[in-house]
């Protein structure tokens, strides 16, 4: 029995002691590359972008703002947040923290609720973008339709000048991947700040970026320079999503009630 003991009072005792012997306050080094995701979720200051520079929702924006928080009974107001915050970004150019803690005041809401709600969905921009936000797709079907979005990617970093994340040194273009924007069924596709620009080539891809490029340089003629910016939807013909390659079926007329039903 006491042979059966001794091990397991000698370990009983090492525990003891490694538990009270001081242990180093160092962490171990990692050789881990930073993770970039961390813009998305922790607010730095920096000087165009702190909770000291002051920010009000202009006079057409607070007349918006009451008609959005009529869609609410008063005491579920926070509801709003989402659209509040959208109205802040359209203002102010990006979510700033000072965007984010004036909707906290207008919404009686905690701003940390806030902020969760602006860095859980990728549409709110925590710093600042270009004239125009670039987002590309490059999501699975995206990936696989037409001449696939790798292609387009690599077209958009070309022209520009910038990898994902990026802003072109005039301030006009941001550019970023994203995941599916839902108008799969014309890939690939990419959303240039509100609008969607479809069944994108290499080709149209130059093309468009070129025309948003100067219509932002024209100086006083911006009617003439924007209407050779296309109109967004499928830059290949098509009107919607219908096939590329015309009708293939209904395409006779349709049978009358006699040919199907023999006792009419
Ligand atoms: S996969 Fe690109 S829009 Fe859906």
């Amino acid at each position: 029995m006491a042979s059966k003991l001794c091990p397991m009072l000698f370990r009983t005792a090492a525990r003891s002691a490694a538990r009270r012997a001081p242990r180093p306050q160092i962490r171990t080094f990692t050789a881990a590359t930073a993770r970039r995701s961390d813009s998305l979720m922790v607010h730095r200051d920096t000087p165009e972008n702190n909770a000291d520079i002051p920010f009000k929702f202009n006079a057409q924006n607070e007349k918006l703002i009451a008609e959005i928080l009529k869609r609410y009974p008063p005491q579920y107001k926070k509801a709003a947040v989402m659209p509040i915050l959208d109205l802040g970004q359209r203002q102010h150019g990006f979510t700033s923290i000072s965007v984010m803690n004036e909707v906290a005041r207008l919404l009686e809401m905690p701003p940390m609720r806030v902020y969760e709600v602006a860095s859980f969905y990728t549409m709110y921009n925590r710093t600042p973008v270009g004239k125009f936000h670039v987002q590309a797709c490059t999501t699975t079907p995206c990936q696989l339709g037409g001449c696939g979005s790798d292609v387009i990617v690599k077209t958009i970093k070309e022209e520009l000048g910038i990898k994902q994340g990026e802003t072109t040194k005039d301030g006009l273009f941001t550019f970023i991947e994203v995941e599916c924007l839902g108008a799969c069924v014309n890939a690939p596709m990419v959303q240039i700040n509100d609008d969607y620009y479809e069944d994108l080539t290499p080709e149209t891809t130059r093309q468009l970026i070129t025309a948003l490029r100067d219509s932002a340089n024209a100086t006083g003629s911006t009617g003439a320079a924007a209407k050779k910016v296309p109109a967004p939807g499928p830059l290949s013909g098509r009107q919607s999503c219908e096939h590329s390659g015309g009708q293939t079926n209904l395409t006779g007329e349709p049978w009358g009630t006699e040919t199907t039903r023999s006792d009419l």
